[in-house]
């Protein structure tokens, strides 16, 4: 890569099933120049997420749409190495939308980045993931919607990724029953031997939903949806009285275009408490949960898993991993 250039992926159509490379123009930009209170970021780290395909569409969402021509937004970490503000120092690593491309501007204004710590104990990207925006989904959606009691049985689908392994280890520092949705046998396998879950059940057997049953004898008192469709309504079928569903993704809605729909008469006849959030609603208490997740991560009791692609070229390709099943834990790419 020329030292001259930054590499950007602008988004040039929006998918109508996946996502592909002819989604995208992928062009060298000048590097900028920062202004006034801005800084020049060298991206390290682009975390890639399930919804990017949904900020690629102009489905009904909870930010803009990324607009054809934009750079594709994404989120990452960065370096500073340039800086006209007093925010931001040389050498700093920065968390934020950095977009993909291999240089962007923090800005001490609406798009601010965060500084991470000099001193941080904590491998880089392990702050995209178990103790970074990830993990804080994972313990705001289980922690204040799921309200886990100890004793009481959890459900995560999308067990093995990025989300779902960082809940079924909060819930078992709650003391809870933890039974992880996933697909395939090696991905099940390490969910309870490295992650200490108490079962798995694998969505792509023949015989999930007994294996579903098998695995809840008192029933699932909360379940953390990641997936929504067909394996959701079965779990809801298994749902205790009084049972709470933090709502936190319908992955495998989101390439098909399709309104995503459930059966409703569960909630009502269990009494079921159904909660969509995104994490960003808890923005005023990210300190709270990163602190909290930072120290279960040194003391040996949260694990960071991730998958790591190298080179800001293979996002389009690498995003895939996501709905493929191709990435256990945490999916980032290498830029540099
Ligand atoms: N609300 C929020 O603020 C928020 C924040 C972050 C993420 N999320 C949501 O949380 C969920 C997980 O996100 P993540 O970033 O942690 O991704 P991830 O779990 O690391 O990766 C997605 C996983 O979903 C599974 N999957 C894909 N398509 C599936 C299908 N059709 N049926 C069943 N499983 C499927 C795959 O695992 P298998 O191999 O097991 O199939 C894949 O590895 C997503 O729904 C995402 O949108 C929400």
């Amino acid at each position: 890569m020329s030292a001259l250039q930054n590499r950007q992926f602008l988004l040039k159509a929006r998918p109508e099933g996946r996502i592909e490379r002819s989604h995208f123009d992928f062009v060298d930009a000048t590097i900028p120049e920062p202004g006034p209170g801005q800084a020049l970021v060298r991206v390290l780290y682009l975390s890639l997420d399930p919804t990017n395909r949904i900020w690629m569409s102009d489905m009904d969402q909870y930010m803009p749409p990324v607009a054809i021509g934009e750079v594709m937004r994404g989120g990452g970490i960065g370096v500073v190495v340039k800086s006209s503000s007093s925010l931001y120092q040389p050498g700093d690593h920065v968390l934020g939308l950095t977009g993909w491309q291999d240089y962007c501007l923090a800005d001490e204004g609406a798009n601010a980045m965060s500084v991470l710590p000099a001193d941080l104990p904590i491998p880089l990207s392990t702050m995209l993931g178990a103790c970074g925006m990830t993990g804080v989904t994972a313990y705001f959606g289980l922690l204040e919607l799921g309200r886990p009691q100890s004793g009481e049985t959890v459900l995560v689908s999308a067990a093995a990724g990025a989300v779902g392994s960082v809940v079924g280890q909060i819930a078992k520092i709650q003391g809870c029953r933890v039974v992880g949705i996933a697909g395939g046998t090696g991905k099940c396998r390490h969910i309870v031997e490295d992650l200490g879950f108490d079962a798995a059940v694998d969505y792509k057997a023949p015989d999930w939903r007994q294996q579903l049953a098998a695995a809840t004898p008192d029933g699932i008192d909360v379940n953390f949806e990641n997936v929504g469709g067909e394996i959701m309504e079965a779990v809801m079928g298994r749902m205790n009285l009084f049972g709470r569903m933090p709502l936190c993704g319908m992955i495998s809605g989101y390439n098909s275009g399709e309104p995503m729909r459930a059966d409703f008469a569960p909630i009502l006849m269990r009494r079921i408490a159904v909660r969509g959030f995104i994490v960003s609603d808890f923005m005023d208490r990210f300190t709270e949960a990163t602190t909290q997740l930072a120290t279960w991560y040194l003391e040996g009791k949260l694990k960071h898993e991730e998958t790591v692609i190298e080179g800001l070229e293979s996002a389009p390709e690498a995003v895939n991993l996501l709905f493929d099943g191709g990435n256990v834990g945490k999916l980032v790419v290498k830029v540099s």
